[in-house]
């Protein structure tokens, strides 16, 4: 956690007077500023990924006195810091834990919504997604909903369809909360923490109905190819998981990420692409303009989406919805 120590640190002579500092100060609100152990990890992207680095609330010099105590939860009804311990941490993530600032609305939709919207990925238990969504609809996982304005989009145009979407990342986790209750949806569960956690530890063989990763971030630098969350093992495991029968469906607007992509889930054995030639598909209507999509098209990036199903044997029964 940043910022909880209360030491204050000397202000550079080249950042003014101490009075300046204290105003500077002043203006970071203690209770929402803070970091999802954030640490000096690579960035994912310098691209569409927001602005990477420095929290805009961080002042040189200036260390802020929070108003929790040091180990005190950032929110004692809302998501775990870190739900999943140590225990899991070793293996390479495809994702940035980052700084986040929470606004007061998203940190009191953590707060009032968690304990009936929300799982922290602890991987502790199996799920039972009947119990989890209060019925046996079809349950597709969303991988990385950003701020969760597509999912809510989709859940809000197929009612009958539960949601499971999965974000390490604070605000958008408010956020989305948020914006289901605005829309009044009941097919919506936002989980917290690494999607691999909640895939290997926490859902049954064939639990998904489908699963949707938009715009995952792309990694670009060679080095940091590894962190893509699209590679054969991660196939694997999806493969597990997911029904047969059931859709995959990435978008990407990241072209070198997107060719990966296509001969990766054209190669695997376990699911077969929707498009007759084997390629990327059209785009389809059914999904939203996601804020990092909109990001990516500003800059003039290439969009694809891929839509690929999970095979179905011989003798091998349908099962799922
Ligand atoms: C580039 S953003 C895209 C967000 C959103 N889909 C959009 O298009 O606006 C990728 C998101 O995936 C999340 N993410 C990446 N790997 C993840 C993982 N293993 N488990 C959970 N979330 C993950 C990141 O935290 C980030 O919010």
């Amino acid at each position: 956690m940043s910022g909880g120590t209360g030491h204050a640190r000397t202000v550079p002579a080249a950042q003014g007077t101490a009075a300046a500092a204290a105003r500077r100060a002043r203006k970071i609100d203690p209770t929402v500023s803070d970091s999802l152990n954030a640490s000096e990890v690579p960035q994912p992207a310098d691209h569409a990924h927001g602005q990477p680095g420095r929290h805009p609330s961080h002042v040189p010099g200036v260390s802020v006195r929070h108003t929790r105590a040091k180990g005190e939860p950032r929110f004692p009804d809302g998501p775990k810091a870190d739900p999943a311990g140590a225990h899991f941490e070793r293996r390479i993530r495809s994702f940035q834990p980052r700084r986040s600032r929470v606004t007061a609305g998203q940190a009191d939709a953590l707060q009032r919504l968690w304990s009936r919207w929300g799982l922290d990925i602890d991987g502790h238990e199996t799920l039972d997604l009947a119990d989890l969504f209060g019925n046996t609809n079809p349950v597709v996982l969303e991988i990385g909903f950003g701020m969760g304005e597509a999912t809510v989009q989709m859940a809000a145009a197929d009612p009958g369809t539960n949601i499971l979407a999965v974000d390490v990342h604070t605000p958008g986790q408010g956020n989305l909360l948020n914006l289901a209750e605005q829309e009044g949806l009941t097919n919506v569960r936002v989980a917290n923490g690494d999607a691999i956690i909640l895939l290997h530890e926490m859902l049954r063989p064939d639990a998904l109905d489908g699963l949707r990763v938009f715009f995952p971030d792309p990694w670009p630098k060679k080095r940091h190819h590894k962190r893509r969350l699209i590679q054969p093992e991660f196939l694997d495991l999806a493969a597990t998981r997911i029904r047969p029968g059931g859709i995959v469906h990435c978008a990407t607007d990241w072209e070198p990420y997107a060719e990966q992509m296509l001969d990766v889930l054209n190669a695997h054995p376990e699911f077969e692409n929707t498009q007759p030639g084997g390629g990327f598909a059209p785009r389809p209507d059914f999904r939203p303009l996601t804020r990092f999509e909109a990001q990516g098209l500003e800059k003039g990036h290439v969009v694809n989406d891929l839509l690929f199903r999970r095979v179905q044997h011989h003798n091998q029964p349908l099962t799922g919805a």
